[in-house]
């Protein structure tokens, strides 16, 4: 029986999903903005808001859906797997209660706190934005300073890093936060590792590293991820024996401790000289790094959906081996004053062997449009990350000259200094 699939969103990670589901089920798909690659692979492709939840599962029921994906966070945290579930749609992906892991940074720390979860940071809560200068003044070390609600990965200010304590304290007290989390600063090599969850199992995939900064060098502020790379195999070159193990023990103590979990669970760890710390918990696939995961995905994806709504068992995954590299095209200003309605031009045929993902970008009847957040990325493959990033590269001649890229990101010079910043830190 051929399985109905909706998904949900329409970002470079929804792309990628369609991808993985579209040969083995027939796949309808919804999202704010129209994207162009999704568009082309669903039977049907309908514009909704991904946060209004009600008429996701509406949608969900009209087309027939028998599971759905859902892709972003903020329809997570909208509630719509609570939706599609009360509609009779199993939805991968956790209900809104248990997206607080990734929707609500207090709440987060505090979860690990009482289950026992290893890897937590000194942290503390705060109300009050006052209370939380005192606390920075006060704190021997450098903290980071994070909004307890969700920002798109950009409310993080490290002090030590990005800001001194003055800036931190000025961000603060110009925010309109009401909640803020203030952790102990984890000073390492930052890597992602994504699984999949149902039913109290785990399945986990090669850990990615993500590149926050807006900047080739890892200059400017932080974005939505600029791009990233994994290795053949399920480690990273700076990683050593037992540090993927180790992250892998935290996720499946946060199984344990969520039963009821179903979805993707994301830990972002930073790899310290202690080992894996987490900086934080994401609720679904990250962006860029499914556009890692998936296309080196074997086991067909459609299964583990399968497997996890039935409780028949999750597959144990296989993957092809490959080293990839993602690189994101984004618009002239992003992330700080983005150049949103620009009209670029993606050259298709240029793209060769690697892959291209279209992410935020809005199809209008004539032409592809940019939008305020990333909008296409390559990913290329390999048997070592040079092959990987020199497809890439090629693929990159596609991209007109109205958005940027950091080019930097899987090239030997940065992948070495990874590297080299580890081994100083394990000294
Ligand atoms: P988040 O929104 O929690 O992913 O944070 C965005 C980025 O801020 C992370 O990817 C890290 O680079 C940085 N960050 C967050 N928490 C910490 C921490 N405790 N120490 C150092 N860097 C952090
Ligand atoms: N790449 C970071 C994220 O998806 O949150």
């Amino acid at each position: 029986m051929t399985e109905t699939v909706l998904l949900v969103g329409g970002g470079g990670r929804e792309h990628a999903i369609a991808r993985a589901v579209a040969d083995d089920g027939a796949l309808y798909a919804c999202a704010s903005n129209r994207n162009p690659g999704i568009r082309r692979l669903a039977d049907e492709f309908e514009t909704i808001d991904e946060t209004d939840a009600e008429a996701v599962a509406d949608y969900a029921t009209a087309v027939g859906a028998d599971l759905a994906v859902i892709g972003p966070e903020s329809a997570l945290a909208a509630g719509v797997a609570d939706a599609l579930d009360e509609a009779g749609v199993y939805a991968f992906g956790p209900r809104a209660e248990e997206a607080r892991l990734e929707t609500d940074k207090a709440y987060q720390r505090e979860f690990m706190d009482e289950n026992a979860i290893p890897g937590c940071p000194d942290y503390a809560v705060f109300d009050d934005i006052e209370a939380a200068c005192e606390y920075i003044d006060d704190y021997d070390g450098d903290l980071a300073v994070k909004p307890a609600g969700l920002t798109g990965g950009k409310g993080v200010k490290v002090i030590g890093d990005q800001v001194t304590a003055e800036e931190a304290k000025a961000y603060l007290r110009d925010s309109d936060y009401d909640r803020v989390v203030l952790e102990e600063r984890l000073v390492g090599e930052e890597f992602t590792i994504q699984a999949f969850v149902a039913n109290g199992e785990i399945r986990t995939t090669p850990a990615v590293q993500d590149h926050k900064r807006a900047y080739e060098g890892d200059e400017g502020p932080n974005t939505g991820g600029m791009g990233s790379y994994t290795a053949t195999g399920h480690s990273l070159p700076f990683m050593a024996e037992g540090d993927y193990d180790a992250a892998v023990d935290v996720l499946e103590a946060v199984v344990d401790a969520l039963p009821d979990y179903k979805g993707v669970l994301y830990g972002q760890f930073m790899l310290t000289a202690e080992g894996p710390k987490v900086v934080e918990f994401n609720a679904r696939f990250g962006d860029p790094e499914a556009m890692n995961t998936l296309p080196v995905l074997e086991t067909p994806f459609l299964d583990v959906l399968t497997a996890a709504r039935d409780g028949s068992g999750l597959p144990e995954l296989d993957f092809s081996g490959e080293a990839t590299v993602c690189k994101y095209a984004v618009p002239d200003g992003y992330p700080t004053d983005p150049d949103a309605g620009a009209k670029i031009a993606v050259d298709e045929e240029s793209v060769g062997d690697a892959l291209l993902y279209y992410a935020s970008v809005d199809e209008r009847d004539d032409g592809i449009y940019t939008t305020t957040s990333r909008s296409f990325a390559v990913v290329g493959r390999g048997d070592s990350i040079a092959a990987a990033e020199a497809e890439a590269e090629e693929a990159l001649a596609a991209a007109g000259d109205r958005v940027r890229i950091r080019h930097d990101i899987g090239k030997a010079d940065l992948v070495e200094r990874r590297i080299e910043h580890m081994a100083e830190l394990r000294e």
